[in-house]
């Protein structure tokens, strides 16, 4: 076999692998200050309030009728944090949000909100755009 045809794949596989270590390695959420977030965290935010998730889980996330999801981000996985909202838990309290289109557009920005506040990387639940 000639040199160029090992290099050639070689090189592939390098480019795939960097791209899939850039991927992996993006931040969930950006915040500085405690409060000035990037524009899907914000959004993540804005979405709680439109839902007005607040309701039952507390202004500050602290809990209310519903758990606290400071605490609950702290064990729940992405994946389970999902179901929960499109499944809700009706027979506990917590509604379902499949039917929400606001809502599942934005389980991420919800997740990556809520798990900043969870981390106390967020400090402040009233968030404010970054750029600003
Ligand atoms: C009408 C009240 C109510 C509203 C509104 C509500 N929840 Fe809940 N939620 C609950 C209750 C009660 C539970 C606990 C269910 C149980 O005991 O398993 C819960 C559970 C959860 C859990 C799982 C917590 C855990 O530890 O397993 C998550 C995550 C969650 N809610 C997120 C949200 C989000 C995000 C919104 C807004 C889109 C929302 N909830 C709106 C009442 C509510």
């Amino acid at each position: 076999m000639n040199r160029r045809n090992t290099v050639i794949p070689g090189l592939l596989c390098l480019m795939l692998l960097s791209v899939g270590v850039a991927k992996a390695d993006e931040a969930l959420y950006q915040v500085k200050d405690g409060y000035k977030v990037d524009a899907n965290t914000l959004q993540g935010f804005r979405t709680w309030r439109q839902a007005a998730c607040d309701r039952c889980h507390g202004a500050n996330q602290e809990g209310m009728v519903g758990p606290s999801l400071i605490d609950s981000l702290k064990i729940l996985t992405k994946q389970q944090f999902k179901t929960t909202l499109i499944e809700g838990r009706p027979d506990k309290g917590m509604p379902i949000w499949g039917e929400n289109k606001a809502v599942m557009d934005n389980l991420d920005n919800l997740y990556a909100y809520l798990k900043g506040r969870s981390d106390g990387a967020i400090t402040k639940a009233h968030v404010q755009p970054m750029d600003q």
